[in-house]
């Protein structure tokens, strides 16, 4: 099984290949994108998204040849030998929508995960040029500063981010925890979303993802001692799509009451 012999290297690297992919991806908005669809109308992939992807994988495959690759744009599926070894898990552009219609509010991902264990997590902010990464070893950085902790905000003391097809539909009782909190942000970009709560600018984020949507954040949110777990209170299986929670402690308790009103 290949090691992760130095976390340091991978980290300078990785930083690399993610401020090419972002010269990449932030000047493809001056010129015309080739844009489809793929589930339906409200899910589209670009050009920029598949090359994007496709350089990650070859750089990665270039340095780490024995690693498993989960990639949105590509392949998603693992056999059990590959649950354990080195996994990469790529979302090239996280917000393709916000990329498409905004120019703004998008993310490009990377996690690195051995053993099942999450050791690395990189959500790169690129139209702010903030770069979020680190892991258990050492801790959470914005570029090359340090994030602490974020405070335990109670859920009626901070705001929340909510995926909108759950607060429409009110799964979950989810329009009461929106209620009961400072306020409700939605950004179409779970990146960013997670981006907030590392930050303590929301004290929760709660969406249905797949997992390149959250394994970057899982890792970096579960390093700054914030809780990740389902709706329900259960862990996540890395290579599954579930409803994500990412909140302080004590707002997942206030989410937890809430959800548990309803059964
Ligand atoms: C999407 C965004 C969005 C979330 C969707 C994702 P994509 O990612 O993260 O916030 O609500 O479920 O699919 O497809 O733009 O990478
Ligand atoms: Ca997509
Ligand atoms: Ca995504
Ligand atoms: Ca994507």
């Amino acid at each position: 099984m290949q090691m992760l012999e130095s976390l340091e290297i991978i980290d300078q690297q990785v930083k690399k290949w993610m401020q090419e992919a972002r010269i990449k991806i932030v000047s493809s908005l001056d010129s015309s994108l080739d844009v489809t669809t793929k589930s339906g109308p409200n899910d589209l992939v670009t050009n920029i998204d598949r090359e994007v992807e496709e350089f990650y994988k070859t750089k990665i495959l270039e340095f780490y040849p024995k690693s498993g690759i989960i990639g949105e744009e590509s392949s998603h599926e693992l056999d059990e030998p590959q649950r354990k070894k080195l996994l990469w898990v790529i979302d090239p552009i996280d917000g393709t929508m916000n990329f498409v219609k905004q120019k703004d509010h998008f993310a490009s991902m990377i996690a690195i995960y051995q053993n099942g264990v999450g050791v690395r997590g990189y959500i790169y902010d690129l139209m702010q040029n903030k770069l979020y990464w680190g892991g258990p070893n050492i801790g959470v950085f914005c570029n090359n500063e340090r994030l602490d902790p974020p405070c335990n905000q109670s859920l009626d003391k901070g705001l929340i981010g909510i995926g909108a097809p759950l607060l429409i539909g009110n799964y979950h009782n989810l329009q009461k925890a929106a209620l009961e909190s400072s306020g409700t942000r939605i950004y179409g970009c779970s990146g960013i979303q997670f981006i907030h709560v590392l930050n303590g600018q929301c004290a929760a984020y709660i969406s249905y993802l797949r997992p390149w949507d959250y394994a970057a954040g899982k890792v970096l949110a579960e390093t700054l001692g914030l809780v990740v777990k389902t709706i329900d209170g259960n862990p996540i299986d890395m290579l599954s799509s579930s409803d994500v929670l990412v909140a302080t402690k004590n707002a997942q308790k206030d989410i937890t009451r809430i959800v548990q009103s309803t059964y």
